[in-house]
């Protein structure tokens, strides 16, 4: 494993792998053992195209644990807001820092980041993806469920980063995976080819039948970064699109509850369900730390 591009590259190996690690880290770090050693000296370059709390804190927080340094970049204040080539910035970030966590908008940015440059490049949300969020999320379905076989996880929202990356997670990890959305929303084309071929998959506009029998629901906001100038359409078309009540019946009796954050309370969640499950969401938000800490040390150490 040489990056963190999608979660699509990555074997279900690799991501157990990854894990395993983040547990153990999460371990260490509770019980109070030193971790500088792991990445003494090593640079990570946080290059920010969009806003960000979780993912900002976390990687800042997590590469200072391991002994590294973190260095931020916003697109405003870089040259590469100015228009500086992909393939220049790649090449002259690989000869100071030793590893690139981006956060950008379209995929190919990313991709062509490892392409030109010779380090490790991890991806920290674009339009298609979100490896690290669902890397969390996992963990934390673990944590709570103790495996990942034979459960189901069911998203009910917008075809997004987080659909299209929780759909290859569940499916790596032999979950079944449903989806509620509405019509001209729905998750990546080819990524449903592969996860109806792959894995368990199922697609529909009902919350309730998709989450009927679910262990895991998730849900994420109706309009993403980028999107705000929809917002208006999507919250038309996304009215019935929500976990309430009713939609946590269907699931399974103990069905967890998971939102990367942030959320729009009253929205994609109704403001009690929520914070019925607010003890699994921010163990997940937590996670994030433990998770990219271990990416982290799988690819720069
Ligand atoms: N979930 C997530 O990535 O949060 P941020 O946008 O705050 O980084
Ligand atoms: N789908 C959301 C996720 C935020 C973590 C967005 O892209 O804005």
């Amino acid at each position: 494993m040489k990056h963190l591009l999608k979660l699509a590259d990555l074997s279900r190996e690799e991501i157990l792998s990854i894990l395993n690690l983040a547990d153990q880290l999460k371990y260490e770090r509770k019980n109070g053992i030193d971790q500088t050693g792991y990445l003494k000296g090593k640079t990570l370059i946080m290059i920010f195209s969009k806003s960000s709390t979780r993912t900002r804190v976390s990687f800042d927080v997590g590469i200072t644990e391991l002994g590294g340094h973190p260095l931020f970049l916003s697109n405003s204040e870089s040259q590469i807001g100015r228009g500086e080539p992909v393939q220049d910035t790649a090449r002259v970030l690989s000869r100071m820092a030793h590893g690139i966590m981006i956060r950008t908008f379209a995929q190919q940015e990313v991709e062509d980041l490892a392409r030109y440059g010779s380090i490790p490049v991890i991806n920290g949300l674009t339009d298609y993806c979100h490896p690290c969020q669902v890397l969390a999320d996992l963990m934390t379905i673990r944590e709570y469920k103790g495996s990942f076989r034979g459960l189901k996880l069911c998203f009910v929202g917008d075809g997004n980063n987080m659909a299209n990356s929780l759909m290859v997670g569940a499916v790596k990890m032999g979950m079944k995976f449903s989806i509620a959305c509405p019509k001209g929303y729905e998750p990546d084309a080819k990524l449903i080819e592969w996860a109806k071929r792959e894995g368990d998959f199922s697609m529909c506009d009902d919350p309730v039948e998709a989450a009927r029998d679910a262990d895991v629901l998730y849900t994420d906001v109706w309009a993403s970064m980028g999107q705000e100038e929809e917002k208006k359409v999507r919250e038309e078309a996304f009215r019935n699109i929500t976990i309430d009540r009713e939609v946590m019946k269907a699931a399974k009796p103990g069905a967890m509850l998971l939102h990367c954050l942030p959320v729009h309370r009253g929205e994609e969640v109704s403001e009690e369900i929520f914070e019925e499950h607010a003890e699994e969401i921010f163990d997940e938000a937590e996670n994030r730390l433990h998770a990219q800490k271990a990416v982290l040390v799988k690819l720069m150490k």
